[in-house]
């Protein structure tokens, strides 16, 4: 991160502290009560930017956040807990498309609700890829089910089968208990469907350095702003989980999406027009919690 440069007008400074008490990287100081903030160690500063969106003065000034950066909150466009609520509720995995483009406008804004999801440190790691070519796709899930078949195949043997719990890989051992959805796969694969990608109008890939820390946690979180924003618009979406598995192993998958080398793929949204409409919304189980 660069160096950044924090001033506070002291003739707006009202003295509240508030920059203090929100900063999260203790970038200010507040030496007694009545005292103007100072700013003591600005090369913490992670450009969250919650000084300039919170000071109720407008007494602080930031590098990173010039003009037409800040803007004000409209607190009558934020939706209703309810609608939260049920914005939730209705949200549903779709993977029956509509042969119809998404825009690119859509997408965009799909991509733009991702990066206002929290990052660790706000490092905003991740990275967006939008595939909208048929024949990409179609690589994509051969190369998909290539390698689910070989797993398939350790998973059939007997001997392996044996030794895979106690040596594989964590993530061979997430697959033991698939099996049976691998065979599925497979079979409809060879039937002649998509049971990769489903069709979709377009495929989003997050991806980011793997040397930024918890750059696989913040793509998640920008993959489910995206999946609602995705929803929002009139949109169907669902989480490419067999993708996003092959693409983590198979370099030859990276290498035809043109992930860098440094980079991982941490989620995949496959998206496009629903073919149907859900009428109903159904329950969850209850929560399991344990109150402290
Ligand atoms: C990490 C993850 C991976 C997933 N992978 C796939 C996938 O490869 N194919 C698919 O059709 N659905 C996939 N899903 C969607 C789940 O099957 C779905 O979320 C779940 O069945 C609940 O249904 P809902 O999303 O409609 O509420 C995945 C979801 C998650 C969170």
């Amino acid at each position: 991160m660069n160096v950044v440069e924090i001033t506070i007008d002291p003739d707006k400074c009202n003295r509240d502290a508030i920059c203090v008490l929100t900063c999260p990287e203790a970038v200010f100081l507040q030496s007694d009560e009545f005292a103007i903030p100072e700013v003591v160690q600005p090369a913490l500063c992670v450009a969250c930017g919650h000084c300039v969106a919170i000071c109720p003065a407008g007494a602080i000034t930031h590098s990173q956040f010039p003009p037409g950066s800040i803007k004000p909150v409209d607190r009558q466009e934020i939706p209703s807990v309810r609608q939260v609520e049920h914005l939730l509720q209705t949200r549903r995995s779709i993977r029956a498309f509509r042969d119809r483009p998404v825009s690119r406008e859509q997408i965009e804004q799909i991509i733009d609700a991702a990066r206002f999801a929290p990052t660790a440190d706000n490092t905003q790691s991740t990275q967006y890829l939008v595939v909208q070519d048929k024949d990409i796709f179609r690589r994509i899930s051969q190369i998909t089910v290539d390698y689910l078949s070989g797993i398939v195949r350790m998973l059939r043997n007997p001997i392996l089968a044996r030794v895979l719990p106690v040596l594989a890989p964590a993530r061979i051992k997430d697959t033991l208990g698939m099996l049976g959805d691998l065979e599925m796969v497979l079979r409809s694969t060879r039937g002649g469907k998509d049971w990769i990608l489903h069709d979709p109008a377009a495929l989003l890939v997050f991806h980011a350095s793997t040397r930024i820390s918890l750059s696989d946690v913040n793509a998640s979180l920008a993959l489910h702003n995206a999946a609602l924003m995705a929803q929002s618009l009139g949109l169907g979406c669902f989480y490419a989980g067999y993708f996003l598995v092959a693409a983590q192993e198979r370099k030859e998958l990276r290498d035809l999406l043109s992930i860098p080398p440094t980079h991982q793929v941490y989620g995949a949204l496959a998206i496009g027009y629903p073919l149907f409409t859900y009428h109903n919304w159904i329950e969850r189980r209850p929560p399991r919690v344990i109150w402290l």
